[in-house]
């Protein structure tokens, strides 16, 4: 037997969000009809605002499999080998696979498709490629179209991970670097990509303005999208060009992110050349976990022979990159 309340049908959905949200709706039991009321299965014993409360037989509801690995049909010596985690951009999924799975792609990607109900496409990630970092993916399930909507922290973007590079990994290190900006601020994102940086910055401090230049144009055509989508045209500018390039047109800066991992460094000049004594530069690179002072000596020297003098002020390490290696930000003062 279930406790139940017994809610008149118009009132159906008003008690059972209440209920939910006060922790109090049995989520194990069905919610059933009798007559002109709903049965809403409850979890104690309390009475709520007065309505009718009965013990009735009410069917359980079945429990989905969520960890699709249970799921799959491949080889049991092939478990183990299943990564626990994968990238979810909208409702696209992609997934890296160890070689001996890449037999099993399709039904790998059937099962992360049954135990993730909202899922619309499934792609094999076979690595980042070329000057504008797109991701070199190979459709297991589902439409071929993998543009969607992503959200994080507030911020709706429209990403396509087949035409422009995207990581919704960084989520949380987009939302430090926006609660450092202080009002008034002049900023650039030197590889913006589809805007996430300047998008969170600008939905959650208040800088002046925020340039954001990228060479790859349909990363830039999505952000000039995602910046009218998010009612940002007045504070963030969409530059198509090389960050060489557009740097030179630009004013003097408060702030400089530039997130192209590989080789960001070669870029630190053009930066430079445009701070202001004060500013801070978020410099992203993936480097051997051994040589994070050499790297930060390395920068000192690069700056030194520009006539700057910069101070590391915090370095975050964001993700492991291969047993030796990660993705680091250097917060670096000039
Ligand atoms: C690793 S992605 C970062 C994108 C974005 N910041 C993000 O977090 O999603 C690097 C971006 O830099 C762009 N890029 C590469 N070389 C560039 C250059 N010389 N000037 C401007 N953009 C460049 C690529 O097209 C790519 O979108």
């Amino acid at each position: 037997m279930v406790r139940c309340l017994k809610v008149p049908l118009d009132r159906g959905e008003e008690i059972r969000s209440e209920l939910r949200q006060k922790g109090m709706l049995d989520l194990s039991h069905t919610i059933v009809r009798d007559g002109d009321h709903l049965l809403i299965p409850i979890v104690g014993e309390a009475a709520y605002q007065g309505l009718e409360v009965k013990d009735r037989d009410l069917p359980p509801i079945p429990r989905k499999e969520t960890d699709y690995r249970k799921l799959t049909k491949i080889p049991d010596e092939l478990i183990g080998s299943l990564p626990s985690s994968f990238d979810v951009i909208g409702d696209v999924a992609i997934m890296k696979l160890d070689e001996p799975l890449f037999p099993h792609a399709e039904d790998i990607a059937d099962a992360l498709m049954e135990a993730n109900g909202r899922l619309r496409s499934v792609a094999l990630d076979q690595g980042v490629k070329g000057e504008f970092r797109v991701r070199d993916l190979k459709l297991l399930r589902g439409e071929t179209d993998l543009s969607s909507i992503h959200t994080e922290y507030g911020v709706v973007m429209e990403v396509d991970p087949s035409l422009a590079y995207f990581n919704p990994r960084l989520s949380r290190e987009r939302m430090r670097v926006a609660e450092l900006v202080r009002e008034g601020e002049v900023v650039v994102d030197m590889f913006a990509g589809v805007g996430p940086f300047p998008l969170m910055i600008c939905r959650h401090s208040k800088p002046a303005h925020v340039f954001a230049i990228d060479m790859n144009p349909d990363a830039v055509e999505l952000m000039k999208s995602n910046i009218l989508r998010n009612r940002l045209d007045d504070r963030i500018t969409a530059i198509n060009d090389d960050a060489r390039d557009a740097m030179r047109s630009l004013p003097e800066l408060d702030r400089v992110i530039m997130n192209l991992p590989h080789i960001s460094e070669e870029f630190i000049f053009h930066a430079l050349h445009k701070l202001k004594a004060g500013g801070m530069i978020h410099l992203y690179k993936i480097i051997e976990r051994d040589d994070l002072v050499s790297f930060q000596n390395r920068i000192i020297s690069i700056a030194e022979s520009s006539g700057r003098n910069v101070d590391i002020d915090g370095i975050q390490e964001l993700k492991t990159y291969s047993p030796t290696m990660s993705v680091y930000c250097f917060d670096i003062r000039c």
